[in-house]
């Protein structure tokens, strides 16, 4: 019988065992974007996770949209990013890094030149981002234009290219909780005509296209990707959920990627949304790959969906925050940190790298 604590090959990354870090803003890059000491001492007490999935991170200076969040668009980001691989790696870690465009999701004070940010809509979300001034409402988009498509899909490829120079085992695409491509998905957001809107296929062809240009240039073996079909957070759901992700995961199979990462029900929140069930099982038996899941796992429910084999690998968040030795934790059984909330977003060391292990 499987266990969480068994090795497993994702594509070309071996992991030591089945319990993945979520990827989780913290919100203390350094200035120019960069992940600080501070960052590398985080991840490094978080390198017995099997994988870790390092923070969202903007592919360019537009694809930002919250104060303080890590880079890999430039050079020095690399350099910065470097000491963060090396130093999971030197424990014998595994870790990737999310690839994030935040679309409409953040607020003309963040971007360069005060641009507004661009979306596959002109109109503004329900939703408000940190910014040097605290919590403001998100800024108008502006649609981007058909003939902006293929510079972004550019963005996405230089990211990755630079992801895997920075010494990452390889990227997880972030095509979740309602940021960009999410944008493009959903028929609740996208209002678009020609190419990349109106119809599913239509919808979804800028993340096919993405996902094309990143595993062109890393392979797919080193290319993840994370959906989150039943999440609102910053957008509706679409009107047919089951449909279009069905219709996502089925173009995606054929490419044999890594892994694919599902949030079930709504991110940080409840597993089962009140009246609006979805077939998760479906999508896996479509995408056939190693099939990763998160969202509220606890210990026990962990160990069952992998023993039941519901799902090859779980990932966890906000108990890795508390836990940097959240897989020893889960193996003995042990009682788990009380997680400081007051500290999830900004702020130094408190709630960053200080909490204990058992060992301490
Ligand atoms: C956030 O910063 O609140 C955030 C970032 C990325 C996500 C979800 C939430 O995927």
């Amino acid at each position: 019988m499987t266990t969480l604590f068994d090795p497993i090959q994702l594509g070309d990354i071996a992991l030591a065992n089945r319990i993945a870090m979520a990827p989780l803003t913290r919100n203390r890059a350094v200035e120019g974007n960069k992940p600080g000491p501070m960052t590398v001492e985080y991840y490094r007490q978080r390198a017995t996770a099997g994988l870790i999935i390092a923070e969202a991170s903007p592919i360019s200076p537009t694809a930002q949209g919250y104060l303080d969040t890590p880079g890999i668009w430039n050079d020095e980001q690399v350099a910065a990013w470097q000491s963060v691989t090396q130093a999971v790696h030197a424990e014998g870690g595994k870790i990737v890094l999310q690839l994030w465009h935040v679309g409409r999701i953040s607020h003309t004070s963040l971007l360069p030149d005060g641009e507004v940010p661009v979306s596959s809509t002109d109109q503004v979300a329900n939703a408000s981002t940190f910014t040097r001034d605290g919590f403001v409402p998100v800024s108008q988009p502006r649609a981007l234009r058909d003939d902006e498509i293929p510079g972004l899909i550019e963005d996405y490829r230089r990211a990755a290219r630079n992801a895997i120079a920075a010494g990452f085992d390889g990227v997880e695409i972030h095509a979740a909780n309602t940021y960009l491509i999410e944008q493009f998905l959903r028929d609740s957001v996208n209002d678009r005509s020609g190419p990349y809107g109106g119809s599913i296929e239509n919808r979804a062809r800028l993340l096919l296209e993405v996902v094309q240009a990143v595993t062109g240039e890393i392979g797919a073996g080193r290319t993840g990707i994370r959906l989150s079909p039943m999440t609102t957070f910053t957008a509706p759901l679409d009107s047919n959920p089951q449909a279009l992700y069905g219709y996502v995961v089925e173009q995606l199979a054929p490419f044999g990627l890594a892994y694919l990462h599902v949030i079930e029900g709504e991110t940080g929140g409840t597993r089962t949304p009140d009246g609006k069930p979805f077939d998760y099982a479906a999508l896996r038996r479509t995408f056939k790959g190693p099939w990763m899941v998160n969202n509220g796992y606890s210990r026990d429910l962990a160990l069952q969906t992998v023993a039941d084999g519901q799902a090859d690998l779980v990932a966890f968040g906000r108990p890795f925050i508390s836990n940097p030795d959240l897989v020893r934790r889960l193996r003995d059984g042990a009682t788990l940190n009380e997680l400081r909330a007051d500290k999830l977003y900004g702020g130094g060391a408190e709630g960053y790298i200080d909490y204990p292990t058992l060992a301490a």
